[in-house]
């Protein structure tokens, strides 16, 4: 069977419906319990084979509306990914990764994490590896705790620092209004933040709720909305002030609830309906710092072949 050619995946964004966040660990991350679900905002990421280049090199094609503050260089996850999958399995053929970025950068929606995601699957069927998604899991793990999640996609709860995926049960479909923020936050930082906020207080076992689970067993939207929570959303507000004016605009317009998604800055609001998607939006779009607003649908699926080229 003849080589492909090049290879494009196309990796989700994901919001974080509950986010709880333990005490620090001895390795220095948080112990979390999280639940995620892919959203339909996307990134599209092609693995294309460089036949005269030296072995090992990897270049990396920046494209889309958000690509600001996105490294071109060794340290884009994408191209840690590559190099991780180079390192376990000895085939360091010359890639070029093309990233046409959709989903906002540095925002708490694990952007970065899906092009990691996507760039490993896309050289397991570029160089006929055949690990698939789970064979990929623990590679991914390794590159950040938010790269597992894309390569399931779906809706699941996240565990340890979130890289351990448990698949959940949910009905329908949840209509996002996606607002990022001018500025970005860093996720050390919004870590940081909690535990100064939450010095010498006892934090219990961190544990997804009951209520919010029954809420997507039932695919009941407004039952979801009463339940969004983020432990990292203080941080988050007291790292950037103004969010608190971003939320707000999704309350005047009776959201069925909001949420800074993992870290932040970027606010998930959840509408009834489409129309009162388009409300929400348009509100949201009125606050100065909103750089740009999504209306998406969630549970999306994970990562997904899109193209494979035939090699020229
Ligand atoms: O795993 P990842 O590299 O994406 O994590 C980035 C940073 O976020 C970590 O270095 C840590 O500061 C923080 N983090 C954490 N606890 C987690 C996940 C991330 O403290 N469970």
């Amino acid at each position: 069977m003849s080589r492909p050619g090049a290879v494009t995946v196309r990796a989700p964004a994901k919001v974080n419906l509950e986010l709880r966040v333990g005490t620090p660990r001895e390795d220095g991350y948080h112990e979390l319990a999280t639940v995620f679900q892919a959203i339909s905002l996307f990134d599209d990421v092609t693995v294309t084979p460089l036949e005269d280049a030296e072995p090992g090199t990897v270049e990396v094609g920046l494209s889309g509306e958000n690509t600001d503050g996105v490294p071109a260089d060794e340290s884009n996850l994408a191209v840690r990914a590559v190099r991780l999958l180079t390192e376990q399995t000895g085939i360091d053929e010359a890639v070029r990764i093309d990233v046409r970025k959709h989903i906002p950068v540095a925002a708490g929606m694990a952007g970065g994490s899906a092009d990691a995601a996507a760039a490993l699957l896309a050289c397991d069927v570029l160089w006929q590896i055949g690990l698939g998604r789970d064979g990929l899991h623990d590679m991914a793990a390794e590159l950040g705790s938010d790269v597992p999640f894309p390569l399931l996609g779906g809706t699941a709860v996240g565990t340890g620092r979130g890289e351990q995926l448990t698949p959940a049960l949910v009905r329908g479909e949840y209509l996002w209004v996606v607002a990022a923020h001018s500025r970005s936050l860093s996720t050390p930082a919004v870590f940081a933040e909690i535990d100064r906020l939450r010095k010498g207080k006892v934090l219990a076992v961190p544990t997804v709720s009951q209520d919010l689970m029954q809420a997507l067993g039932a695919g009941n939207p407004a039952a979801l909305g009463a339940h969004l929570a983020n432990d990292l959303q203080p941080a988050a507000c007291s790292l950037l002030p103004d969010l608190l004016r971003v939320l707000e605009a999704g309350d005047t317009c009776d959201a069925l609830g909001s949420v800074v998604s993992g870290s932040g800055p970027t606010v998930a609001f959840l509408a009834r309906d489409g129309e009162h998607a388009l409300d929400i939006a348009a509100s949201v779009r009125g606050v100065d710092t909103v750089a740009a607003v999504h209306q998406v649908s969630g549970p999306a699926h994970g990562v997904r072949v899109v193209s494979v080229q035939p090699q020229s």
